[in-house]
């Protein structure tokens, strides 16, 4: 939309409240050409930086009627149920959050030719032979990664201009949010507490910003298609801790090395996992911060 010669757009964005969701606001509060509501299912915003409505996605008329009203160009769309070992349990509640919600959105997107970037995961993959690419093919091995899939599916069949971002291991700041795993880490061994780290799980952790900087690569150039989001190296979690303890200066004799067997979760877990990120630096130039120059950011934004 062009107001006084200046293109502005309009965007939506949902899971406000959450992790990647308040990182995005922050991101896009704070520009001016950019006209934004965000959304999430609690009553009230983490930040009052933008305007909020509280919508369930899992109500058709009502989410579909928040997007007519608002009649977005863009719908960054980072709602989801995201407990996976959870999601083991409460089936029918994350298939409606995490399939139908997709479902609703991507219906009213296409009615008003809004552009809808969801975000995915390598969850879709069983972890038998990562790391994928975006032709890899997919296969589910724990009911959140099913839902995660179906929700890629219903958006390819949905008729809607669309963006699907598979991400993995999201790590970063948002201030108001529940801890993300690094500062779980930091949190921990500042408090001298023993932790327990898996290391045959195999990813390439991805830092927020990174994430939101692919986001807004997306709607500046209004790319469509699935990319892959994620860090620059390859690591166990037990070795991503051991980097994070090194640069905080944190006690490393506090971090003990189990298997994902071990931990006996209630989901099962892909292990060599990880997305490769060819596609998304060709077509995108997207560019990963590398591991520490990701925590010298967090440690500013931290304090600490
Ligand atoms: N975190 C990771 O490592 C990771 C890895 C791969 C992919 N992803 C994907 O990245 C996206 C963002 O993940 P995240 O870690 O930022 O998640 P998060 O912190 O759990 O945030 C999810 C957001 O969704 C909102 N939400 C949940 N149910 C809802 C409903 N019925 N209606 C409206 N909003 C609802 C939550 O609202 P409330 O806060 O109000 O409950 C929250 O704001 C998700 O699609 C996730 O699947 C995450």
């Amino acid at each position: 939309m062009f107001i006084n010669g200046l293109v502005r757009n309009r965007i939506i964005i949902t899971g406000s409240n959450g992790i990647l969701g308040q990182r995005v606001v922050e991101f896009y509060s704070s520009k001016n050409n950019i006209e934004l509501l965000t959304t999430s299912v609690e009553d009230s915003p983490v930040s009052n930086s933008a305007e909020y409505v509280s919508c369930d996605i899992k109500c058709r008329d009502k989410i579909k009627k928040l997007i007519y009203d608002y009649c977005p160009d863009f719908i960054i769309h980072t709602a989801a149920f995201t407990n996976v070992d959870l999601s083991e349990k409460q089936r029918e509640e994350t298939w409606k959050i995490n399939v139908k919600g997709v479902e609703y959105i991507s219906e009213a997107a296409r009615i008003i030719d809004a552009l809808m970037i969801h975000i995915s995961s390598d969850y879709i993959f069983d972890g038998k032979d990562g790391p994928y690419d975006e032709n890899s093919t997919p296969n589910p091995i724990g009911y959140y990664g099913r839902t995660k899939l179906a929700s890629e599916n219903a958006l390819k069949i949905s008729g809607s201009l669309f963006t699907i971002l598979r991400t993995n291991v999201l790590y970063g700041t948002a201030v108001n949010s529940r801890p993300d795993f690094l500062r779980w880490v930091i949190e921990s061994l500042n408090k001298n507490e023993e932790i327990r780290i898996v290391d045959d799980q195999i990813n390439n952790p991805t830092f927020i910003d990174d994430l939101v900087q692919a986001i807004n690569k997306i709607i500046e150039l209004k790319k469509t298609g699935v990319y892959n989001i994620g860090g620059p190296e390859f690591l166990s979690r037990f070795e991503f801790t051991n980097r994070i303890a090194d640069f905080f200066k944190l006690n490393k004799n506090l971090i003990f090395a189990i298997t994902t067997k071990e931990l006996n979760q209630l989901a099962r877990r892909p292990l060599k996992s990880g997305l490769l990120t060819l596609k998304a630096e060709i077509e995108l130039g997207y560019k990963s911060h590398s591991l520490e120059g990701s925590f010298a950011i967090i440690k500013k934004e931290l304090g600490i």
